[in-house]
């Protein structure tokens, strides 16, 4: 068997045409996001550049930030009560991660909860857990719809996610319960996680790491998405799937790149534009 490419290359770019559209419909000012970076990271500054340049294509105002890595993290703080005291700002994002010296959580807390156009902002990720009004991580609410554009309901199957961070692992795993699927959330320390993996009607693969799923932790006809986003040894972007193998057992599945990564560009814009909205 071979497995049904969920193309999020392709999704993405209609959801980016139809931001476009409604932004160029605005009669007045345009949303703006304001994107700060600090340091060099080279996949950060890979990210960050999209997330300009897509907002910049959909007819948004966005500016970078860039702050060098020794930074003192007052200094960051007071770049974000400008942000959030500017009314052509409609949405803040920090990149992460951070460097060592400077609190994350800190920097966080600092940005409007109404800016937060991550959802990092711990209210909204209170009130996403509370089922109340929030902003909804972009990474999370891309996968989601990539599921939900692609004919897939999650309710009564079962869901692993394959990591518990902050940014993607236990969002989507709140996400997934909200659409009525079986979660369970596996991490690097549950034994034997193939044999948790092996269940998964939907999988979602969110670690860090290349290959932590081979198509035989795969159950036959599963849905697998993959959040990785790695560089080989040969220096080729790679997922947390072994692509080939997993490809032969899944029903559907994720290329990277092409998957997840632009749903997660798409899904801030529709976050910033939902920001200037509300
Ligand atoms: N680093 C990795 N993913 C993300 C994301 O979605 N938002 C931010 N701000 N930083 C990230």
């Amino acid at each position: 068997m071979s497995a049904k490419i969920l193309d999020g290359k392709a999704v993405a770019a209609s959801i980016k045409e139809e931001i476009k559209a409604a932004v160029e419909a605005l009669p007045g000012r345009k949303p703006g996001l304001a994107v700060i970076i600090v340091g060099e990271n080279p996949a950060s500054q890979v990210y960050v550049r999209n997330k300009v340049q897509s907002a910049l294509y959909v007819g948004m105002n966005s500016r970078k930030i860039e702050l060098p890595a020794d930074v003192c993290e007052q200094r960051l703080l007071d770049e974000i009560a400008a942000l959030n005291a500017d009314p052509s700002v409609d949405g803040i994002l920090v990149q992460l991660p951070l460097p060592a010296h400077i609190d994350a959580d800190k920097v966080l807390d600092a940005i409007l909860p109404s800016k937060d156009v991550d959802g990092f902002h711990p209210s909204n990720v209170a009130n996403l857990w509370l089922g109340r009004p929030c902003t909804v991580p972009c990474t999370p609410k891309g996968i989601m719809r990539l599921i939900a554009e692609s004919g897939i309901n999650p309710a009564g199957k079962k869901a692993v996610v394959v990591g518990r961070s902050n940014i993607v692992g236990k969002p989507v795993a709140k996400l997934l319960l909200d659409a009525n699927a079986t979660v369970t959330i596996a991490h690097s320390r549950t034994p034997d996680l193939a044999s948790v993996t092996r269940e998964a009607d939907i999988l979602v693969v969110a670690v860090g790491k290349e290959a932590v799923v081979t198509g035989d932790m795969v159950k036959p006809g599963a849905v697998v998405i993959d959040v990785g986003m790695n560089r080989n040894a040969e220096g080729k972007l790679c997922g947390d799937v072994d692509f080939a193998s997993a490809s032969e057992v899944a029903s559907a599945i994720t290329p990277v790149p092409g998957g997840v990564g632009p749903m997660t560009i798409a899904m801030l814009l529709q976050n910033t534009l939902e920001a200037y909205n509300s």
